[in-house]
């Protein structure tokens, strides 16, 4: 089985950007304890502030991986091309987002992406992504 985390802008701060909300651990520590905890998974993670190379990444594997957990930051909430690209694409996404959106700023409320998704979790910290694993492989 094949998955993808992609995460979007500033997703890459994390364990040093405003950990009251986002939590104290990398996502690379992270990703080395889903590779433990999934040893018989190919996880994959790739991370762009670009908003293209997000686009590009959907193209390149959207039609053959077997699942994309996508935590999209603040495109989430203006990317209609990201929307267009998760519709366009045959593996399903589950969005992620580690706080609870809807616990802040009004603009975090929408998000273009939902409707094109398997599911959404929100605001259960990183144990988000591990949950959206979990429901790929089918545990
Ligand atoms: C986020 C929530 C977004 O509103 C924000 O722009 C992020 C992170 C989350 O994981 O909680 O960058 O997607």
């Amino acid at each position: 089985m094949k998955l993808i985390i992609i995460n979007g802008p500033n997703l890459n701060l994390l364990g040093k950007r405003e950990p009251e909300i986002y939590g104290s651990q990398t996502m690379e520590d992270f990703i080395i304890h889903l590779r433990k905890k999934f040893p018989n998974i190919n996880l994959e993670y790739f991370q762009s502030n670009h908003e293209g190379r997000i686009l590009d990444k959907l193209h390149e594997i959207g039609f053959s991986y077997d699942g994309i957990i996508l935590n999209g930051g603040a495109y989430t909430h203006t990317s209609i091309a990201i929307a267009d690209a998760i519709s366009a694409i045959s593996t399903p996404v589950i969005e992620v987002h580690i706080s609870n959106v809807y616990a802040r700023e009004n603009f975090r409320h929408h998000s273009y992406f939902s409707a094109y998704c398997k599911g959404v979790i929100v605001g259960l910290g990183m144990k988000g992504y591990e949950w959206a694993v979990m429901d790929f492989i089918g545990k």
